[in-house]
């Protein structure tokens, strides 16, 4: 009977008569440089401004659009606050992108955008899949992906581009595997993946790869209909098949999909960068698994890739930071700026895997929280160790400004990373 509701309500949603505010970000071409600050950054830094910003008004009205208020949250604490509140807010997206005449595949749909009721029992497929005793039975796979993958290093060195060689096809093959997906399609996927997030043509860019995206796995849902995989997607549809069609489990595969990869590929790509410049981190990583999980930790809250949450809806007038929201508004958390606000930790600036363990919002929080959090923690602990065992003296092979760090993407990455694998002096020595 709830899959009956999910159905219902996923359906009215992407039926739903939509930019009642004038805003469509379909159609969008160019953000405003007010409200594209929050994307932006200095390397793995925020911008001087996002400091500023939340010494000022943590909570932060950046533009009027359309006749909706813009606000920017960049306070822990506000920002914690704005997350936790999941009954006040809405994250239906449609409420700012036209739906209308729009094909399955270029609907909104996944639970990152989807409210409660929906959301709840969506979620409720997917929990069983990621608790630790599941996640324990891919840990040695996963230590085979990234022990085949290292080799695959050591064979094409002594330079190699990490993002390529590592950083993207380690989780891509995890996630692939999770799903039940082949992996044959990846260099296509991977340009995808980085289109998906990337604001710098306003909307339009990102809804076209989305729609590719969700395309292709409607069409896998629909496969494992007639043939059940063995992963997640044949799971789903052995157990729930008959009570939910391919456009609500593609869209949901979707967004695991997609959260998977992207992501945790960022995530070793910016870390390997990090890392290569920090030895003493290298050597934390070596020396046992909670020393690493220190690492991983502080990774996660400095490079903060998912830099903004899903944005999110007040469903009534409400009171934040000092400030009057209007229903309807549209409100960005930064994950950025609240993980390195100072009020969290001090000298929050730093890259520092000795300081004392400290909360952070990288994977969000509240009913939203990312559902693969574990999953994600297990993979860059095992990446990462064997990376720093293989490759001590792991060197980033081009100078900063020769390296491509993402404009305006709501997932920060670098598009390459040039690395040599050994230190030359110490390998003809
Ligand atoms: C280091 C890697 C990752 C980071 C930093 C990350 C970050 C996040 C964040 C910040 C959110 C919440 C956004 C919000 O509340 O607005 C989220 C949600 C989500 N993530 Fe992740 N994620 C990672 C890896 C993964 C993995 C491995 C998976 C799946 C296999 C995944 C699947 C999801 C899904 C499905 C959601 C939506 C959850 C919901 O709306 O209930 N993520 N992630």
């Amino acid at each position: 009977m709830l899959l009956g509701l999910v159905k219902r309500r996923v359906g009215k949603m992407i039926l739903a008569r939509t930019t009642r505010n004038g805003l469509d970000l379909r159609t969008l071409n160019l953000l405003p440089d007010s409200v594209t600050m929050p994307l932006q950054r200095v390397g793995l830094d925020p911008m001087p401004e996002m400091a500023e910003v939340r010494d000022e008004q943590p909570v932060k009205k950046l533009a009027d659009l359309f006749g909706m208020g813009i606000w920017l949250v960049s306070g822990y604490e506000e920002a914690r606050g704005v997350l936790a509140a999941g009954d006040a807010f809405s994250n239906d997206l449609s409420r700012i992108v036209s739906q209308d005449g729009h094909a399955a595949k270029d609907q909104i749909g996944g639970l990152g955008m989807t409210d409660p009721p929906g959301h709840t029992v969506l979620r409720k497929l997917l929990t069983p899949e990621f608790t630790r005793k599941r996640l324990a039975r891919m840990e040695p796979r996963i230590e085979a992906i990234v022990n085949a993958r290292l080799d695959a290093m050591e064979l094409a060195g002594p330079e190699v581009d990490l993002v390529a060689e590592f950083a993207f096809p380690v989780p891509f093959e995890v996630i692939c595997e999770l799903l039940g997906l082949p992996i044959e399609d990846r260099a296509y996927f991977h340009s995808l993946g980085a289109a998906r997030f990337d604001l710098s043509t306003g909307g339009a860019g990102i809804f076209d790869s989305a729609g590719e995206s969700r395309e292709f796995l409607i069409e896998a849902v629909a496969r494992q209909r007639e043939h059940p995989g063995d992963g997640l997607i044949g799971g789903l549809l052995s157990e729930y098949g008959d009570q939910l069609d391919d456009v609500v489990l593609g869209g949901l595969a979707d967004g695991v999909f997609l959260g998977g990869y992207e992501t945790s590929a960022s995530m070793l790509a910016l870390g390997g960068y990090l890392l290569a410049q920090h030895p003493e981190a290298m050597e934390m990583l070596r020396q046992d698994a909670a020393t690493a999980d220190r690492v991983v930790e502080e990774l996660l809250r400095h490079l903060t890739v998912v830099q903004l949450a899903f944005v999110r809806f007040p469903r009534e007038d409400m009171e934040i930071g000092g400030q009057q929201l209007k229903a309807g508004d549209v409100v960005g958390v930064s994950l950025l700026g609240a993980n390195r606000d100072p009020a969290l930790t001090p000298d929050a600036d730093t890259f520092d895997p000795t300081r004392e363990p400290t909360r952070h919002l990288a994977f969000g929080h509240g009913l939203h929280r990312c559902v693969g959090a574990e999953l994600a923690r297990m993979e860059l602990r095992i990446a990462l160790r064997a990376l720093a065992e293989r490759f001590p003296d792991l060197t980033v092979a081009a100078r900063p400004d020769e390296l491509e760090f993402r404009k305006l993407s709501a997932v920060y990455g670098v598009e390459k990373l040039p690395v040599q694998l050994r230190d030359p002096k110490l390998a003809s020595a």
